[in-house]
């Protein structure tokens, strides 16, 4: 039996990949876009979103394209639990707050987690790929740019929430302030934390694959250098602000020194 070309047998398995396949389960063919599966989920229009491999750059290409639609998926998703949020801040609903901030933050760990993917391109593929997505930018992102102003309206709600309860933001973050509140805010400061942590996976993808300087301009003519900054813009400013000023407030006085005594501060047995 004589060897198969090089190159023949990967195209004879994406050809049959790209057909109807039949499933020995079901005894259907699938991938005609007729099952409920496929009608549901509208799989053909999906599948059919990605550049055909006949015209790939680089086989990687897929995987470049896949995984930036994957991820304005789930900053849709995102955006979208965030405006629910709203509601349920300003329904005083906090079993739903905290459930669909539980659920928030699962979605940002798994937007980090999915750039680890796309740091398997190596610099030299991502050089072939660059040269055919324009003037791009990152912040053309839909999903970016959605996620940033449903955060502002929680903020927003988040605010007249506190209003409502007669309470300052610092006066939630002293001893006899209100658990639930504080449970809420430490919450969104998860999610604020996993997102700027989805912003330097970004930026260490970014560093890999073009480099991260003053002189390394991205395909928008800015610096790559900006990110560095950027990456730690938080979602809610006010609650990491809160911090400073409970830590900036404290001027020493009711210090106690390394093993003196600790007055009246010690938690009871
Ligand atoms: C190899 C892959 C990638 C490279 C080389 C890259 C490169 C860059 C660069 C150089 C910037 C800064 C300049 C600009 O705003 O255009 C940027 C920003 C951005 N990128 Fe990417 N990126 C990659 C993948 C992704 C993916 C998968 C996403 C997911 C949506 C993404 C989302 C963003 C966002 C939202 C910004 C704006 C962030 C900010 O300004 O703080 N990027 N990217």
């Amino acid at each position: 039996m004589s060897e198969p070309v090089p190159g023949s047998v990967v195209g004879d398995v994406h050809s049959t990949l790209g057909r109807p396949l039949f499933n020995p389960v079901l005894k259907v063919w699938v991938g005609e876009g007729k099952l409920d599966y496929e009608v549901y989920l509208k799989t053909s229009d999906l599948l059919r979103l990605q550049t055909p491999r006949s015209e790939l750059v680089s086989p990687d290409e897929l995987m470049f394209q896949v995984v930036h639609q994957v991820q304005e998926l789930w900053l849709k998703l995102l955006a979208h639990e965030l405006a629910e949020m709203v509601g349920d801040l300003d329904g005083d609903g906090m079993w739903e707050v905290s459930a669909r901030l539980d659920r928030a933050g699962r979605i940002i760990r798994c937007l980090a987690d999915e750039l680890r993917v796309l740091e398997t391109l190596t610099p030299d593929t991502y050089q072939v790929i660059r040269r055919h997505l324009g003037n791009g930018s990152g912040q053309e992102s839909p999903g970016y740019n959605a996620v940033r102003v449903a955060a502002s309206y929680v903020a927003e709600a988040l605010d007249r929430l506190l209003a409502r309860r007669g309470v300052t933001l610092a006066e939630i973050y002293v001893p006899g302030g209100s658990p639930e509140l504080k449970r809420v805010c430490e919450l969104l400061v998860d999610l604020d934390e996993g997102y700027q942590t989805w912003l330097f996976a970004h930026y260490m993808l970014v560093r890999r694959t073009i480099g991260v300087g003053r002189d390394v301009e991205a395909l928008d003519g800015v610096p790559t250098q900006v990110l560095v900054g950027r990456m730690t813009q938080p979602l809610f400013r006010s609650l990491w602000a809160v911090r400073n000023q409970l830590t900036v407030g404290w001027r020493g006085e009711g210090g106690f020194a390394p093993g003196t005594d600790r007055g009246d501060v010690r938690v009871s047995a």
